[in-house]
């Protein structure tokens, strides 16, 4: 992506912005996936809890699929459509909370389940019980850091664990199993399951796939998804659900920042009113090089800058690049796909101010949803 939509130049930074326009295309694709491979597609809130732009995605998906018990409430206040949610563990009063909010509870390992699984019954008898299993047919290429399928993982319960007893309390199997995967991918999962768990496929009413179908990836081809899912739906007589997160608004937003200080150096150094630490910790985590507008690798264009956040750690550097002209203290610099993973994970480490959520509307309008102040540092710490 080499352009942006206009922003207006006195617009307020650092902020995230959510480009509606750029969030219906990707929804656009998730709902042609869904009529034709016929399944449903929930959104993963962990990755995007942006609540405001829930009207837009409730039109397309259904429902959202939550981490716990936050997350299971914004889903239902916000999204208002079905609510899914498995957490690697639950513990007692946070399954009585879910189930006010969540009709659908995956359990991660089978001492959960049989702790919760009467309660859930009992408590919301028309609620489905899931239980996430663990296929071991490792896929993830970008970082073992997302590989639930190594074998330290502590996610799932083995295929050879799933007795007549354990699949008798169950309704749906999860297999959450992708990061970032391509189609060719999510077809070899979907294969996998259909081979390696056939006997509790006949047991089951659901199989949830899970998340990392990268479907709105330019290289995803997702006729290869629709052809995988409607085979296993052929062969198998259960519902399929796919939860993505970060495809869904893939490339549909930015984080706006601004040049606050130079540093004469070699590469020359510019601080930003934003942070890798603090504003985009997957910057960090993951890690990867996040695009920025009108740039070039290091030395690739006439000006280079190593760029820094604004904490005290050492290593809160965004990446080096470079600019046709030189920078200046209040230039913008606009990171490109900063919408997955960046709000919900942010902090005020250091007292750095969180950046304004935004919203650039299809009609073109910008409007600022919320705006952080020293309260919300404050109010996170006694
Ligand atoms: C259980 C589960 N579902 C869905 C997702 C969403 O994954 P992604 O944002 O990569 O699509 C994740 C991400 O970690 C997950 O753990």
């Amino acid at each position: 992506m080499s352009t942006i939509p206009y922003l207006p130049p006195d617009m307020h930074t650092p902020a995230y912005v959510a480009d509606m326009a750029r969030i219906r295309e990707n929804l656009e694709i998730a709902a042609d996936i869904k009529v034709r491979a016929g399944c449903k597609i929930l959104l993963a809130t962990k990755a995007f809890s942006m609540f405001s732009v829930f009207p837009l995605m409730a039109e397309y998906l259904d429902g959202t699929t939550a981490s716990g018990l936050y997350e299971a409430r914004l889903g239902h206040e916000h999204f208002g459509k079905e609510v899914h949610t498995y957490s690697p563990a639950y513990d007692e009063d946070e399954i009585r909370a879910v189930l006010a909010y969540s009709g659908h509870i995956y359990f991660n390992s089978l001492g959960q389940l049989r702790r919760f699984g009467p309660l859930v019954r009992a408590t919301r008898p028309d609620a489905l019980i899931g239980l996430r299993v663990n296929p071991q047919f490792s896929l993830v290429k970008n970082s073992a850091l997302y590989d639930p399928s190594t074998p330290e993982s502590r996610f799932g319960v083995h295929a050879h664990e799933l007795s007549p007893d354990v699949l008798a309390q169950i309704d749906v199997l999860h297999v959450h199993n992708l990061c970032e995967n391509m189609a060719g991918d999510s077809a070899a999962l979907i294969g996998h399951v259909a081979e390696n768990f056939t006997e509790a496929l006949g047991k089951v009413r659901h199989v949830n796939f899970g998340g990392g179908h990268y479907i709105t990836h330019s290289g995803y081809d997702r006729e290869v998804l629709i052809k995988a899912i409607r085979d296993f739906r052929a062969r198998f007589d259960v519902e399929v659900t796919l939860e993505p997160g970060g495809a869904l608004v893939y490339g549909a937003g930015y984080l706006v920042s601004r040049v606050v200080d130079i540093i004469p150096h070699d590469p020359a150094i510019a601080i930003l009113d934003t942070s890798a630490s603090t504003h985009m910790p997957d910057v960090l985590e993951v890690p990867y090089r996040p695009p920025l507008l009108n740039s070039g690798e290091a030395g690739e264009k006439a000006h280079t800058y190593i760029l820094g956040g604004k904490t005290c750690m050492t290593g809160d550097v965004i990446g080096t690049y470079s600019f046709d002209a030189p920078l200046k203290i209040r230039d913008r610099l606009v990171f490109f796909d900063m919408m997955q993973y960046s709000m919900v994970k942010n902090t005020t480490f250091n007292g750095v101010p969180l950046p304004d959520i935004g919203i650039l509307e299809e009609d073109g309008s910008y409007r600022v949803v919320k705006r952080f102040g020293y309260e919300d540092f404050k109010n996170r710490v006694s």
